[in-house]
């Protein structure tokens, strides 16, 4: 037996950062999956990807960290199964990695529904417990908002301390990802938000509190289509981010080549290179591609209803 798990990877519409201390962050699932398919072998852990084609013996091998985060979730699930064979994991993703669109956080909680599907149903708060664990393998402080969205999809407002509210809206959001090829690691990213913390309080305790107005005002933008209100908040969340040492010159340059033509953009992620989005109608993309650097990619996508699913094959 086949189990089958798929993901969609996110962007984030404000409050990152803001929301490892404290604060509310806004996310959307987006039309990029990752695709793992588990079953079971009688010995060794076999984990193939585009990135990686490794074989163990057995789940106390933790010496190789690009599939440290998946070990752990599988070590987890075979430990409440007592089971002790073998598995083939097959991750397919067309996500790109390092730049804020949630790739190993969709790898995380697709490889724990799957694997979890093996063995009987699993429910949503257990898959993105078990994601979260994963990840904290790579990244400590993680907020839990990238596994949350990943595994729940739509759009979500989320509290590292209170969970999630789902925002209702049918309408498609119409945006352009503009990765600026530099991967970023989030977890120094965060780090370097944490001195900027520690040695700016009284900016940063403002920020946050900007920060939630904001998130407020979105909110009611999304569920309202206001466009015009949604690019303001993203422009603005996009000042905050620089102000705490998240952008850089070329997330700068970019910002404002597309902010004429757009109603908005901003940074998706940590930050620090990675993807920007840009709210933009779809009249005006082909322009705005074509005067954009072709060292930078440019790509469209839209919002995704649909969290994590799991299908079974004989
Ligand atoms: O860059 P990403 O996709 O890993 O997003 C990180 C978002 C942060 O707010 C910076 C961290 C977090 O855990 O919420």
């Amino acid at each position: 037996m086949k189990s089958i798990a798929s993901a969609p990877g996110k962007i984030i519409l404000a409050g990152e950062h803001f929301v490892v201390h404290g604060t509310k962050s806004i996310l959307c699932s987006i039309n990029m999956r990752v695709n793992v398919t588990a079953e079971f072998m009688s010995k060794k852990i076999i984990i193939t990807s585009d990135i990686c084609n490794v074989i163990i013996d057995d789940l106390s091998d933790n010496t190789i960290n690009i599939i440290r985060p998946f070990i752990c979730i599988i070590k987890k699930i075979f430990n409440k199964y007592n089971y002790v064979g073998g598995i083939k994991i097959i991750i397919k993703s067309d996500i790109p990695v390092g730049v804020g669109l949630g790739s190993s956080s969709a790898c995380c909680v697709a490889v724990a529904a799957s694997v979890s599907g093996l063995f009987g149903k699993i429910t949503k708060k257990c898959i993105v417990e078990l994601a979260k664990e994963g990840e904290k393998t790579i990244f400590e402080n993680t907020s839990g908002a990238d596994c949350t969205i990943c595994t729940y999809g739509g759009i979500i407002e989320y509290d590292k301390k209170f969970g999630f509210k789902k925002i209702n809206t049918n309408k498609k959001i119409n945006l352009l990802v503009i990765n600026s090829m530099t991967r970023h690691s989030t977890d120094l990213t965060v780090k370097k938000v944490m001195k900027f913390k520690h040695d700016n309080k009284k900016h940063f305790d403002l920020l946050c509190k900007k920060e939630l107005l904001l998130i407020k005002k979105l909110k009611h933008s999304l569920i309202n289509n206001n466009l015009n209100s949604i690019g303001t908040q993203m422009k603005k969340n996009q000042e905050y981010l620089r102000q705490i040492g998240v952008s850089n010159k070329t997330i700068d340059n970019l910002i404002r080549q597309v902010n004429y033509i757009s109603y908005g953009a901003k940074i998706t992620g940590a930050g620090d290179g990675g993807c920007i989005i840009v709210l933009i109608d779809k009249q005006n993309e082909d322009k705005l591609i074509n005067s954009i650097n072709e060292n930078y990619k440019c790509f469209q996508i839209e919002n995704e209803r649909h969290g994590v699913t799991v299908n079974k094959q004989n």
